[in-house]
């Protein structure tokens, strides 16, 4: 096993004309050793907060960060489908928590923020996965209608994540990955709102990516395809839809909420160390069509 003074980079130092002052550092070309990077993906001693995590993608990608290592916290404005996700991801010495939330509420997010870095003394990860949909013509949208969409979907996770970066930036360290879906990238009938809500995670990702990245702070997200859970599963219901909509997807498939689990853990992980303001499509291909 390689100690820490082996894997460490040899940096060196390149100095001007004089060959005294120091014009720019390099590094050795880095010789790998076996075992290096075996640990990547590990998130041992980190904490992690899922915000949605009583859901059907939330809830998989709560369960792959404890088995990684991070001791996970569950929030969710359904308290009973959050408990059911902390039993899951509790483990020995690392117990889970669960907390209700209204991510429509900025207090109410700001409290259990608050809450989770008392109790484990630290915030490392935040996930957001909290979300709705409203589907009908635009035409018929009410104001209300408009508002709740956005206020849960957009603004929820503008707050969230201003509220873990207040834990997070200070210690100099964190990892913020939110759930957009492939509607933050394609357009279709019947969720002008929910696809303005998902195009406005990217790019607000990419924005708070730039303004934390020199603090240790990274900020990326998620684009799932169209994934049978709660919020999908009465639309996808219907046989000629589900039909119609898998075939849109070049795997000839719907996403599973597993699917996005190893795509979760990396961006969670110190593997996603220089990534940060992507939106990560895991869509089967249906936006590389
Ligand atoms: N399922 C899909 O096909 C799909 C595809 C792309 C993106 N997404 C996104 O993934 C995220 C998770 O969706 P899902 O498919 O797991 O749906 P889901 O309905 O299974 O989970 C959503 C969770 O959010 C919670 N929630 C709703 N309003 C809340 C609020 N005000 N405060 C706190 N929690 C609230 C719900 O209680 C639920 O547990 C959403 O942002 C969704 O838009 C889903």
């Amino acid at each position: 096993m390689p100690s820490d003074d082996d894997i460490r980079p040899k940096l060196r130092i390149v100095r001007g004309n004089d060959g005294l002052t120091p014009r720019s550092i390099v590094q050795e070309t880095p010789v790998h050793l076996p075992g290096q990077f075996r640990n990547l993906f590990d998130l041992t001693d980190k904490v992690a907060l899922v915000i949605g995590g009583g859901g059907g993608l939330g809830s998989a990608i709560a369960c792959g960060l404890a088995d990684f290592g991070a001791q996970v916290m569950v929030a969710d404005l359904d308290i009973e489908a959050a408990e059911r996700t902390a039993n899951r991801c509790d483990r020995d010495g690392r117990p889970a928590m669960a907390l209700e939330i209204d991510v429509t509420d900025p207090e109410s997010i700001e409290g259990v923020i608050d809450e989770v870095a008392e109790s484990a003394d630290k915030l490392d990860i935040l996930v957001n996965a909290a979300g709705i949909n409203i589907r009908k013509p635009a035409i018929e949208y009410t104001p209300g209608e408009w508002w709740r969409v956005v206020n849960t979907n957009l603004s929820g996770v503008f707050f969230a994540t201003q509220a873990a970066g207040r834990q997070m930036l200070p210690r100099g360290y964190g990892r913020i990955l939110s759930i957009g879906s492939v509607s933050s990238l394609l357009g279709h009938p019947y969720h002008a709102p929910y696809a303005a809500t998902k195009g406005g995670i990217a790019i607000m990702t990419k924005s708070f990516a730039t303004e934390w990245a020199p603090h240790g702070i990274t900020v990326n997200a998620l684009g799932p395809a169209y994934t049978e859970t709660g919020l999908t599963r009465a639309f996808l219901g219907d046989d000629e839809r589900r039909q119609k909509i898998t075939a849109t997807i070049p795997m000839g498939r719907l996403g599973t909420p597993e699917d996005l689990v190893g795509a979760a853990v990396f961006l969670c992980s110190d593997a996603a160390s220089f990534v940060t303001g992507q939106t990560l499509y895991v869509d089967g291909g249906r936006t590389a069509d």
